[in-house]
C-alpha cells in the first residue's frame, strides 16, 4: 500500500486578518490554520490570557483608549513571534500607529462583511461592547471602510460563502503570493 505524504505548509510572514465584527476573522483563520498545520492566534483571546480579564471587563475598567492600549501591545508583542495567521479584533485598523505595523509586519486580508450579516452571525453581542445596535455598528463600518481599506493587501468578500470555501481561497492565494509553502513531513 502506498501512503500519499500528507503536505503540511510553512508560512514565510505574519497573515492578518481584518474587517467588522462577525465578519468571520477568527473562524477562517482557525480553519486554514487546520488546514494546512501552521500556528494562529487570535488577539482578543491572547489579550484576554495576558491581561487576565475579559475584553468587556477592560471596557467597563478603562473604556475603549484602555483596551485600544493594550490591544496595541499586543499587537507589537505577537508580530516578534514566528510567523502565524493573526485574526485582529474589529477595530485594530483605528490606530494609526496599528495600521502601519500592520502595512509593515505582514501580509493583510480583509474580510469584507455588511453590518446585517455580522449581526446574524455573532452570537454573543454581550461580549462585544462596540456592537450595540444596528444604526450605530453601520455608521461604525462606514468610518472603518477607508481604514480595512488603506491596509488591506486583499479584500475578500464573505457574503454567501461558508468559511471552509473562504479558507480555501485563501490558501490558493497566498500559495500564489509565496507566502505559504507546502513541504513533505
Ligand atoms: C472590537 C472588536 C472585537 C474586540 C472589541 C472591539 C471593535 O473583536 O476587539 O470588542 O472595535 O470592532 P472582533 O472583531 O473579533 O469581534
Amino acid at each position: 500500500m502506498s501512503a500519499v505524504s500528507p503536505l503540511r505548509y510553512q508560512l514565510k510572514r505574519p497573515v492578518f486578518f481584518v474587517g467588522f465584527m462577525g465578519a468571520g476573522k477568527t473562524s477562517v483563520a482557525r480553519r486554514l490554520a487546520r488546514d494546512c498545520g501552521v500556528a494562529s492566534v487570535d488577539m482578543d483571546t491572547y489579550l484576554e490570557r495576558r491581561e487576565g480579564k475579559t475584553v468587556k471587563e477592560i471596557f467597563d475598567e478603562g473604556g475603549e483608549s484602555l483596551f485600544r492600549t493594550i490591544e496595541t501591545n499586543v499587537l507589537k508583542e505577537i508580530t516578534t513571534k514566528p510567523p502565524m495567521l493573526i485574526s485582529c479584533g474589529g477595530g485594530v485598523v483605528t490606530r494609526e500607529e496599528n495600521r502601519a505595523i500592520l502595512k509593515e509586519a505582514g501580509f493583510v486580508i480583509f474580510l469584507k462583511i455588511t453590518v446585517e450579516e455580522a449581526a446574524a452571525r455573532i452570537h454573543n453581542k454581550e461580549s462585544r461592547p462596540l456592537f450595540n445596535n444596528l444604526e450605530s455598528a453601520r455608521q461604525r463600518n462606514k468610518e472603518r471602510l477607508p481604514l480595512y481599506e488603506e491596509v488591506a493587501d486583499v479584500v475578500i468578500n464573505t457574503a454567501g460563502k461558508s468559511t471552509p470555501k473562504i479558507a480555501f481561497e485563501i490558501q490558493r492565494l497566498l500559495e500564489k503570493e509565496g507566502l505559504l509553502c507546502p513541504q513533505q513531513r
